[in-house]
């Protein structure tokens, strides 16, 4: 008997509809969908989830603004998003709009749910609200009664609403950070919510009457619910929560949200209390990424300064972008965008080291060889070195270090470089010695374009090809392929055409 494969849930933030994406977004959609591929690899049953969060103030005053009806507002920016990732090769399984009647349907329940357990409460709201982040701001944290995020003067907002007893929650979110060690990664920020958390909380309001544009309440539709409380829920309504889903259970046992750290104590204070309070556990994991900033400034429309994600990668190649954004900046910290930088990430990573290295290598083996393919030997390529990158590769893979992994590739493609100058195959008249230098040299590319298969997605399946490798071992499981010695040789191969032409300044 086979046992199911495991469930892994990896979401990411779902994106206001009043903005186009830019390249800040498109970095929490690459991460997350390299985490997918390589979970994918793994054997796991992924479900991959990203959408759109289309209720409250901010939506219905954008499609108001624009004199739109706000449905055809939201039909029209939820394509945009879905056509900006499908160009860059995003392999989501799911996206989902909180405008859905699953999604409504999931979310009466879940506050059904907290309502019965006695954790919402009628009360009296005054206080600052900032209509961008759709958040209220204490006065202590306004900046000269502005936004400290948008820098724009907060509205004073005064209501009767329901209430979330999130003080209720403060020991149990203190126990969850403790208890699970990378329960929020990377630690720093963990360290920071849990700091947060001990400076005590406060409830939050949950619901508005003066809104229409939201999900009525199940036990009084004369409030509909706030657009955080709603857009958070879509996590569940996506693993099956408001149907019943017999796969509900395992997927939000390993469910990973990927995030901003704008949307910090969202994730890792409202929703493990949320959700405990509807009587589940709290999220497996929450991932925490740093900001894409231009000049020390965060990328955003509004900032004027938003990367065009769709049109970089026209000029540059999707995977030239997925590779730098991946290999240039680690999970967690803030990171400057600079077209040098991704050219000389380009250049040097993928143009010479790589691309030559393929080139040079089907060149000799299609001039010397006769284009058969010689395999492994070990004779030449250390198999101690070669396993000590993969095996330091697939570690900072499943630790959510992609750059680091992507550093071990690039270290075992310059080892490559170095064999090949040390032993010149050009000049090698030797027979079995050529191919002893060849073989290792194959297998070095193999192991290469396997590894960076969830990064580099076109040019992954070409490198195979091109040294008669079946494209179709990264379609599957393919992480069991990262063993050192599976290229046999054998193949046909012709001399490889260049997969990464140098950019020229
Ligand atoms: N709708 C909420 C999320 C609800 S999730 C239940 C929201 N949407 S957003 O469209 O404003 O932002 C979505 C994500 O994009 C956030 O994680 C945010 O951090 C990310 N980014 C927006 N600009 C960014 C950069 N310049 N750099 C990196 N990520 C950025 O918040």
């Amino acid at each position: 008997m086979t046992s199911a494969p495991s469930e892994y849930f990896i979401s990411t933030p779902i994106y206001y509809v009043n903005d186009a994406p830019h390249l800040g977004h498109a970095y929490t959609m690459i991460n997350s969908d390299v985490f997918a591929r390589w979970h994918r690899g793994l054997g796991e049953r992924v479900l991959y989830l990203t959408g759109t969060d289309e209720h409250g103030q901010k939506i219905s005053d954008s499609a108001a603004k624009a004199g739109m009806d706000v449905g055809d507002w939201t039909d029209s920016y939820a394509n945009k998003f879905k056509e900006t990732w499908a160009s860059l090769h995003i392999s989501y399984d799911d996206f989902i709009r909180t405008t859905e009647e699953r999604h409504s349907v999931a979310v009466r329940k879940f506050l059904q749910a907290v309502y019965d357990n006695g954790y919402i409460y009628k009360g009296k709201y005054e206080g600052l609200y900032c209509v961008s982040c759709e958040s209220y701001y204490t006065a202590t944290e306004a900046i000269d009664s502005n936004c400290p995020v948008h820098k724009r003067p907060l509205t004073v907002m005064e209501e009767e609403n329901y209430f979330f007893k999130l003080s209720a929650f403060t020991e149990a979110i203190t126990k969850w950070y403790e208890e699970v060690d990378d329960s929020v990664f990377p630690d720093f920020r963990k360290n920071e919510s849990a700091a947060f958390v001990k400076g005590g909380l406060e409830d939050i309001s949950i619901s508005r009457v003066s809104l229409k544009w939201g999900i009525p309440l199940p036990w009084d539709e004369s409030h509909v619910c706030y657009v955080w409380f709603d857009a958070l829920i879509n996590y569940l309504t996506a693993i099956g929560y408001g149907s019943d889903d017999p796969l509900f259970e395992a997927r939000w046992e390993n469910s990973h949200h990927l995030i901003g750290k704008d949307i910090q104590r969202f994730h890792c204070v409202w929703w493990p209390a949320m959700t405990m309070a509807a009587g589940l556990r709290p999220p497996r994991q929450v991932l925490v990424h740093g900001w894409l900033l231009v000049k020390g400034e965060k990328m955003a429309k509004s900032g004027g300064n938003g990367v065009d994600a769709v049109s970089l990668s026209e000029i540059y190649g999707v995977d030239a972008v997925r590779y730098y954004l991946m290999r240039e900046y680690s999970l967690g910290s803030d990171g400057d965008f600079s077209l040098e930088a991704l050219e000389q990430r380009y250049n040097v990573e993928l143009a010479n080291n790589l691309g030559n290295l393929l080139s040079r290598v089907t060149n000799i083996v299609f001039r010397n060889l006769g284009g058969v393919t010689p395999g492994y030997s070990g004779e030449i390529a250390d198999r101690a070195v070669l396993d000590g990158h993969i095996s330091s590769f697939k570690d900072h893979m499943n630790g959510y270090l992609t750059s680091k992994a992507l550093e071990e590739i690039a270290a075992m493609v310059r080892y490559a470089n170095v064999l090949i100058e040390e032993n010149a195959p050009w000049k090698e008249k030797d027979p079995e010695r050529l191919s002893s230098i060849l073989g290792d040299l194959l297998e070095i590319i193999r192991l290469a374009a396997v590894a960076l298969s969830p990064v580099l997605v076109s040019a992954s399946p070409k490198i195979l090809e091109a040294i008669g490798v079946d494209a179709k071992v990264i379609e599957g499981n393919f992480v069991s392929e990262l063993e050192v010695g599976r290229y046999v040789g054998g193949s046909i191969i012709e001399k490889a055409a260049p997969l990464f032409p140098r950019i020229e300044g």
